[in-house]
């Protein structure tokens, strides 16, 4: 059978990785998804500069258009980030009839609603298990693994630019901004970093996990959100004097009045394993009403992690083209027809 032709918006961290990934894996991938799959046109702002990837083989363009609008193009793996034009090749792709993978949280949060709708229309797939999470499969967790429980809530450490800088000032007693340029050299942070500093990171994943799990539209403009910008040592300091961690969580659960959602530093008794959650891993503690607590651990960002997540979503892609078009999810959230109405969230 012929391999699946991918096009890829995106050489940076994410794209980078996924190239070599895609090469280093190909074997295991190949067995897994059932058929070979082959990147055939990738884009980038500047095709000059030095990238981690080797890009032999594959034709380059500096306009995302001409990936999307390529006639040989099946799946498209978004890796360019931000909202505007990554939300118009995003569209322009789903009416062209291209499969999507994205690994973009702020796309999906503000826009998911529009591009889930726009993909049902058209019949065709939009997944996104790397926007949440870096290479924990979180949202397959949610989505498949916890599928027959009632959610009662949720809580994660969900940046893990945020996390290193925490664990850094409380372990080398390092500077803030010191440490946040050192996540931004390793490819942890986002390209601007005020989205992890200020929680507007954590608050775009939380909101994409709420929609699975309570089965609500995404809805980010109701995350109460704080960041860690106030954060100083001496409070990280004085915390582990008092047998205390701080972290930054992302938390979703139902209350009285409906489903709460908020991003903010917490202090966590150190005993518990959230607690020890150190450097750029992310972990999710997910309560279900049948199976009690379950906890999701791993990197939370970086080249090799988020990689790992896209290439699962491709994967899956790749599978689902075996199936016949209408048995096919058209987004790997919750089924359009379960959402409930946005009463469901608290006031
Ligand atoms: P990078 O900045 O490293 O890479 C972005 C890539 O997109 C670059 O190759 C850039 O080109 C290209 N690009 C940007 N704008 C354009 C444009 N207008 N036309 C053509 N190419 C363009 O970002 P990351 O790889 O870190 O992030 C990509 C996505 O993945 C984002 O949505 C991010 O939130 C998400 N993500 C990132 C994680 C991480 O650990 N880094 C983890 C999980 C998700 P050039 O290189 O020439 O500038
Ligand atoms: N900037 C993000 C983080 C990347 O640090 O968690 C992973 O989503």
């Amino acid at each position: 059978m012929e391999p699946v032709k991918v096009g890829l918006l995106g050489l940076g961290t994410v794209g980078g990785g996924t190239i070599n990934l895609l090469q280093e894996n190909a074997e295991e991938i190949m067995r897994r998804a059932g058929r070979g799959i082959e990147v055939i046109h990738a884009c980038a702002r500047d095709l000059n500069k030095p990238r981690i990837c080797d890009t032999e083989g594959i034709s380059l363009s500096t306009d995302p258009n001409e990936v999307v609008d390529n006639p040989d193009v099946d799946v498209i793996l978004e890796l360019i980030g931000g909202e505007g034009m990554a939300r118009d090749v995003m569209l322009r792709a789903i009416e062209n009839g291209k499969h999507i993978v994205t690994a973009n949280k702020a796309l999906i949060a503000k826009h998911g609603n529009e591009i889930f709708a726009a993909a049902e229309a058209r019949g065709v797939i939009v997944a996104f298990e790397a926007a949440v999470a870096g290479g924990i499969p979180i949202i397959k967790g949610l989505r498949e693994g916890l599928a027959a429980n009632r959610i009662e809530w949720l809580a994660g450490i969900i940046n893990g630019t945020g996390n290193f800088i925490l664990t850094e000032m409380r372990d080398e007693d390092r500077d803030f901004a010191d440490v946040l340029a050192e996540a931004q050299r390793l490819g942890y942070a986002e390209a601007d970093p005020t989205f992890d500093v200020e929680g507007i990171d954590a608050a775009h994943k939380l909101a994409i996990m709420a929609s699975i799990a309570f089965g609500m539209p995404l809805k980010f403009d109701r995350v109460y959100t704080e960041g860690i910008t106030h954060v100083t040592r001496d409070d990280v300091t004085f915390a582990e004097e008092l047998g205390y961690r701080i972290k930054h969580l992302g938390i979703a659960r139902r209350t009285w009045n409906g489903i709460e959602l908020r991003v903010h530093p917490t202090l966590i008794p150190e005993r518990q394993l959230i607690a020890n959650v150190d450097g750029v891993m992310n972990a999710v503690v997910v309560k279900g009403n049948m199976v009690g607590p379950t906890l999701y651990y791993g990197a939370g960002a970086g080249a090799e992690p988020t990689a790992s997540a896209v290439v699962a979503d491709l994967i899956d892609v790749v599978r689902a083209l075996s199936c016949a078009p209408e048995s096919r999810v058209p987004h790997l959230g919750v089924h359009p027809h379960a959402l409930a109405d946005e009463s469901i969230l608290a006031m």
